[in-house]
């Protein structure tokens, strides 16, 4: 019961279509249209083992037992942990530290759980030798180099494990397709299979996948929809530091971030990240905030440099913040304090370059902004939260509380914040001294009188 179809897939950015074209309709580029044959199954197939719909009140709801993962920067992003039949996607540039990352998790992990690596991309004596470097203490991790996804999957199986990693989806292949390993169509159809494999058998699983810093690579791209968990590790090859990101989360929250530095001995967490984007300099152009991201609270340094022009049209450039941010700041330092920056270069770069993408940083730019301008250090051992408003107004920022007792925990002595809802200031008393502003102006007379 079953017939051959044939669909058209563009393997640049996973569009199909039903005939053959030069060039993509989606993504416009040439001769990335690859001809597939699928094979339709008869709807009325499956019917016989059909399953029936149940009352949610006979649904016993058991509390999900997660697995760590050796780290707990690792657990947080993942929203506690490693959850029994989910899949993760692990993505990141090519060299970040993925396989790194996961041969030391599956080396903690497996001296509880039953673990499978599985490497397409290098031998066995090359993981033997980053295995050697990482100081890794199990005897019980199992390791197989293969590429064909049918004896994966058949692996998978026999040993039926608790976890098991893939190393990486583009290097696998389904033999049944004749499109080449890495392309959109294999990376999917692999996903799929591997999807179901763990779903069917209760086993955890981690997908790693090459994504390029311009997202070139669709194929991990068209599988986030696929998969449990997204998670992203980025960084700089300049320093060692390294963040997992999650973008998605069926089993967490996202935004959720955990920090690491790799050092020659493999990645070892940051138990203390603040410390790593602030330097506590009272220098004029540098102003600390304190951002939010996923559940925790960071200090991150912001500096500036504000310099007379020599083009008809000033420099502004960023590092770690938006570049429309900083233009929406740049126009209500100009109309609400009324210094005209028209003439000026703007740089501006956040500590390490961490990416800030929490409104409530914008008061700490125009501070450091207008320090540099002005060439007047900060009020000394401070910090700075609240989003500017376009009418120069100092807007709410969420989770203040966490972000003052961050604040206090660093020893920072001032606080610049928005008006506050609740009563605040009793609770810190003799901690941090808190000061409340309403607007651009008020903050700008406060932090940087001469
Ligand atoms: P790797 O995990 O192979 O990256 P990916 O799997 O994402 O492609 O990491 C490669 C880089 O990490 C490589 O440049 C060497 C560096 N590295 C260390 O600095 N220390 C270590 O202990 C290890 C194993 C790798
Ligand atoms: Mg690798």
């Amino acid at each position: 019961m079953s017939s051959k179809l044939s669909t058209f897939i563009c393997q640049n950015c996973g569009t199909e279509t039903s005939q053959y074209f030069g060039k993509c309709l989606n993504c416009n580029s040439w001769n990335s249209i690859v001809e597939e044959i699928k094979s339709k199954r008869s709807k009325f197939q499956d019917t016989k083992n059909s399953k029936k719909s149940v009352p949610f009140n006979e649904i016993s709801s058991k509390k999900i037992s997660r697995f760590t993962t050796g780290f707990k920067e690792f657990d947080r992003v993942l929203g506690g942990g490693i959850v029994p039949g989910s899949v993760v996607l692990l993505g990141g540039e090519p060299g970040i530290g993925k396989s790194t990352i996961v041969l030391q998790s599956a080396g903690k992990i497996s001296v509880h759980e039953k673990v499978l690596y599985v490497t397409a991309e290098e031998s066995l004596e090359q993981v033997k030798i980053r295995w050697e470097r990482l100081n890794q203490k199990s005897i019980d991790l199992r390791i197989f180099a293969e590429t064909n996804l049918s004896l994966i999957i058949e692996e998978i199986k026999r040993l039926n494990p608790s976890f098991a990693i893939i190393d990486s989806i583009q290097a696998i292949h389904n033999n049944e397709m004749q499109s080449s390993p890495g392309s959109v169509s294999q990376v999917r159809a692999c996903s799929a299979e591997l999807q179901n494999l763990a779903k069917d058998n209760n086993i955890a699983l981690l997908i790693i996948g090459h994504v390029t810093k311009d997202g070139a690579l669709a194929g991990p791209k068209t599988l986030e929809h696929l998969v449990d968990t997204v998670i992203n590790f980025e960084g700089d090859n300049i320093s060692s530091h390294r963040l997992l990101r999650s973008i998605k989360n069926r089993f967490g929250s996202t935004f959720e971030i955990g920090i690491f530095e790799m050092l020659e001995d493999g990645l070892r967490e940051i138990k203390n990240p603040s410390s790593i984007f602030t330097n506590k300099e009272n220098i004029s152009g540098v102003t600390t905030t304190i951002t939010n991201e996923g559940s925790r609270q960071l200090a991150v340094d912001i500096q500036a440099l504000v310099n007379k022009t020599f083009y008809s049209n000033p420099r502004r450039t960023t590092t770690g913040i938006s570049i429309n941010r900083l233009h929406q700041i740049l126009a209500v330092i100009e109309k609400h304090v009324g210094i005209k920056l028209s003439e000026f270069d703007c740089y501006i770069a956040t500590g390490g370059g961490f990416e800030i993408n929490d409104p409530s940083s914008d008061l700490g730019v125009a501070i450091s902004i207008l320090s540099s301008l002005k060439n007047i250090p900060p009020l000394a051992n401070s910090s700075f939260i609240g989003e500017l408003g376009l009418s120069g107004q100092v807007r709410k920022s969420n989770n203040l509380r966490k972000k003052i007792e961050e604040a206090v925990r660093l020893g920072i002595r001032n606080i610049v914040v928005p008006k506050l809802e609740e009563e605040l200031n009793n609770n810190f008393k003799n901690l941090i001294n808190i000061k409340e502003i309403s607007n651009i102006k008020e903050a700008v007379n406060y932090s940087l009188s001469e």
